[in-house]
């Protein structure tokens, strides 16, 4: 991995960079160029075997937040918006971005965070969409969903609904939402094309999305993103800035944009990505 990663999937950096490991850069180059399996990088990791790279990481990561360790990056909010979290929800912010900068979300609204974690920005989002909307979150982590449903009681949040299932097969019905979010999550997913159509379907027409991800360079193929860095770390599974935009249409999303807002690793950014269904 990079030294210029700022990731903040839990433990993530110090793992991968551990001198001799398998995880460690040089190791993976070798290994990947030798068609090893190198931390879930090789190609032929299929959809169950990441799911469940992912699901372990995030339950370890949720449990070490839950017993009081920092595992990502709370600087993500501002100091307005740190001020309304429980501190628990802020040690388990495990984002890329504050997807709530770009949401515009209005009292009244229902929202819809995939892959909601330890609820910050569910907790955000109800804030904002107030007593007569709703804020869901959607996770597949037991250890994540009990998290979050600690940290809205905490806040008093009433306004809220976690809901366990994925993202690529969303528990809700069609066009029940206003505004779907996402902050570091869908790089995750093995299958985007059903995550979009997802995003698509439970979204309301004139629904928008406000997402935070990973997103590589268009230069880079799969295959040296999984150079870069591994799945879990929300990274060998980034969709290049093309590849977002491609997919966002073919779901059926109108004006997607994707703005890099920071660099992440080598040749992939943190970003922000927008569009709407018509
Ligand atoms: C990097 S963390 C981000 C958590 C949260 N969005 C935040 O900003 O703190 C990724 C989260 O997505 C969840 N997740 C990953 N892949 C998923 C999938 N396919 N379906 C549902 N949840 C998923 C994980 O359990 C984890 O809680």
């Amino acid at each position: 991995m990079s030294d210029t990663t700022t990731s903040p999937c839990c433990g993530s950096a110090a793992d991968a960079a551990a001198e001799g490991s398998c995880c460690a850069a040089a190791a993976r180059t070798e290994a990947v160029a030798a068609g090893a399996t190198c931390c879930g990088t090789a190609a032929d990791t299929t959809g169950a075997e990441i799911r469940e790279q992912v699901r372990a990481r995030y339950a370890d990561a949720a449990v070490r937040a839950a017993e009081g360790s920092r595992c990502g990056n709370g600087d993500l909010y501002g100091a307005d918006e740190r001020g309304q979290l429980p501190e628990a929800a802020l040690r388990a912010s495990l984002g890329c971005g504050n997807p709530l900068r770009v949401a515009d979300l209005n009292p009244g609204e229902t929202v819809l965070d995939l892959g909601s974690g330890g609820g910050i920005d569910v907790l955000l989002s109800a804030r904002r969409v107030g007593p007569t909307g709703t804020a869901h979150g959607l996770d597949m982590t037991d250890e994540m969903l009990e998290l979050a449903r600690r940290n809205a009681a905490e806040a008093g949040a009433t306004n809220v609904e976690f809901h366990k299932g994925h993202i690529e097969n969303i528990p809700l019905p069609d066009a029940s939402v206003d505004v779907v979010i996402s902050n570091c999550v869908i790089n995750l997913s093995a299958d985007k094309p059903a995550v979009f159509a997802e995003m698509h379907r439970v979204l309301h027409p004139g629904g928008r999305i406000g997402i935070s991800d990973v997103v590589a360079e268009d230069h880079l193929t799969p295959e040296q993103r999984g150079v870069v860095g591994d799945w879990s770390s929300c990274i060998a599974g980034a969709l290049s800035r093309s590849e977002y935009l491609d997919g966002l249409t073919a779901a059926g999303f109108v004006d997607p944009t994707v703005e890099f807002t920071g660099a992440y690793a080598q040749g992939m950014h943190a970003a922000i990505i927008r569009a709407r269904r018509p």
